[in-house]
């Protein structure tokens, strides 16, 4: 099968980003959320990266105006039904993802893939509650995603070679470099990030030094690019805090405990640049 159609659900910061690279590749996209005003919303923010990357030279006006054309937007989902596959970009919360599967499942023909950009969740898990497990697979992009190479390919229980093949295939056409990982909590990338994230929101909570300084020790100590609590703000602290969740219920151990502030930060609405205060203001 080749995949020439493709919806992506959740237009937010993710859904978006996916939708700007399938379409930069020649893909066509509908891009659908909850209502036609965030559908446009995500769009819009698409529009403006392209501008931006055409006034730096990187992009033609042509390129953008194609690119565009590709993209649809649409508040039904029920245009997902000739998509060839379906990357789910809404919250990471399990019981959304698994009631969308499953109306995904009655409104596309049996053949169509489902991936989940899903930091977290099990694969397995939302596999099961579609008639389709061995079409169900894990499409993990990197924040922000045009400029991120990686994409986590993670298998369920049951998911098909022919699908892994497909999708790691069709990552790369996007211009990423797919890894096969297993489905295990977290995966490879959150399992290894997030504990660093919370025991950087513990450094603070415990007044260990201040967040501008647990920043600057892993951007010059350890040469990250941003620091943990920059980078937290930036990823969103309701999706730091569910992946603490989801480590911390499927392992169960207790090393994985979100940090309190963490939790009382979210509490608080104060999720990081979407909101435009976390642990920094924007
Ligand atoms: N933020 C990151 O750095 C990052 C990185 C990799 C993966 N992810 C994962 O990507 C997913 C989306 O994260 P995000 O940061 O883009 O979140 P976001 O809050 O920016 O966007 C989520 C979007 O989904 C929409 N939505 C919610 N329920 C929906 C539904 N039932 N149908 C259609 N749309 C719905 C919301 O309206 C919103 O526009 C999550 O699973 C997250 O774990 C996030």
């Amino acid at each position: 099968m080749s995949i020439e159609r493709i919806t992506v659900v959740g237009a937010g910061q993710m859904g978006a980003g996916i939708a700007q690279v399938a379409a930069q590749a020649g893909l066509k996209v509908t891009l659908t959320d909850l209502t036609m005003e965030l559908a446009q919303k995500g769009r819009q923010g698409i529009e403006k990266f392209l501008r931006r990357s055409v006034e730096k030279g990187r992009l033609s006006q042509e390129d953008l105006t194609g690119t565009l054309q590709r993209i649809e937007v649409t508040d039904d989902l029920r245009a997902a039904s000739d998509s060839e596959l379906i990357i789910e970009a809404v919250i990471e919360r399990t019981q959304v993802k698994c009631d969308l599967f499953s109306e995904l499942d009655s409104i596309c023909p049996p053949q169509t893939i489902f991936a989940s950009n899903t930091s977290s969740i099990s694969i397995t898990e939302l596999g099961a509650v579609t008639q389709r497990p061995e079409r169900v697979i894990g499409m993990h992009f990197m924040n922000p995603v045009p400029l991120m190479k990686l994409v986590e390919v993670i298998r369920g229980q049951q998911t098909a070679d022919e699908v892994h093949d497909e999708v790691a295939n069709l990552s790369r056409s996007m211009g990423k470099t797919p890894v096969t990982v297993d489905d295990y909590p977290g995966f490879i990338a959150n399992r290894l990030l997030m504990p660093m994230i919370n025991e950087a929101v513990y450094c603070l909570m415990e007044n260990v030094a201040t967040k501008e300084d647990i920043d600057t020790v892993m951007k010059l100590g350890m040469n990250h690019p941003m620091g943990p609590l920059a980078l937290a703000d930036l990823i969103g602290l309701d999706t730091c805090l569910a992946i603490m969740d989801v480590l911390y219920e499927g392992f169960g151990d207790p090393k994985y405990r979100p940090c309190p502030l963490l939790r009382r930060m979210v509490r608080a609405g104060l999720l990081g640049m979407k909101t435009k205060q976390g642990f920094y203001q924007y």
